[in-house]
């Protein structure tokens, strides 16, 4: 199916067109537009308004729209993005959209994230308090344990890691690269009582030490974090110790 239609968004038509293929699941098959270009315009806009304008059946998410709740990821040409964040060029002129990779499809561009979040309980995603903190726990912006979970607490949970990662889509016991970001921060925060029992849960043969550092996770991410990173720290901690904490 091949559809076209006139712009109707308030910012004007630069009178060019997209072409866009978007995978389907009902029937499974895929469908193409033609979509007017406006300047600036995302890949949600594009999205939009073919939902609007021209089939109201397409399925996708979205939420916050500035790239902060991570409902929106997609795959453009092959790669995983946020479409709320994801510019359409003017070199752009046939875009392939997908589904994520990796997850089972509810309908069209749309994906059961349950894998990817079940994964991300496993390594208790939150703060256990030590018993002896005392309000309020002071840690140097400067201080080492910052240097090492500030530059990963980025995460938004969009699962654009976990879909570009082959280790995780071969193994659906791998806790992933998400999840052992996230447990890298904890495990570096010396406010956080479960440290160890956090560093064992996550370094078995189904967590860091499964990494093959084909580094798509890191090259995946919207947000710019490194998770490959993290999981090359994880080892380094389960091999020689987390700083300042006795094993
Ligand atoms: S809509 Fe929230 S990150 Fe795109």
């Amino acid at each position: 199916m091949r559809a076209s239609t006139s712009a109707t968004s308030a910012r004007p038509s630069t009178g060019s067109t997209v072409r866009v293929s978007i995978a389907r699941s009902d029937p499974a098959s895929r469908t193409e537009f033609d979509v007017p270009r406006i300047e600036p315009m995302m890949v949600l806009d594009l999205l939009l308004a073919i939902q609007r304008e021209q089939d109201a059946s397409l399925g996708f998410r979205f939420s916050c729209r500035v790239g902060m709740c991570g409902t929106c990821t997609l795959r453009m040409n092959g790669r995983s993005v946020l479409a709320c964040q994801t510019r359409v060029t003017a070199d752009d002129d046939d875009l392939r959209l997908d589904p994520l990779s990796g997850l089972p499809v509810v309908r069209d561009l749309i994906v059961d994230t349950t894998p990817f979040f079940e994964e991300w309980a496993r390594i208790t995603p939150y703060l256990v308090p030590t018993t002896e903190l005392t309000e309020p726990a002071v840690i140097r912006p400067d201080s080492s344990e910052r240097q090492v979970i500030d530059p990963q607490l980025d995460c938004i949970n969009c699962g654009a890691c976990y879909s570009g990662c082959g280790i995780a889509d071969a193994r659906r016991d791998f806790i992933g690269p998400a999840a052992l970001n996230r447990a890298l921060t904890l495990i570096a925060d010396s406010r956080d009582g479960a440290r160890l029992e956090r560093l064992r849960s996550v370094t078995g043969d189904d967590g860091a030490w499964r990494c093959r550092y084909i580094h798509a996770c890191t090259a995946m991410c919207p947000k710019g974090l490194d998770p490959a990173g993290a999981i090359r720290k994880l080892r380094r901690m389960a091999l020689e110790g987390i700083p300042n904490v006795d094993a």
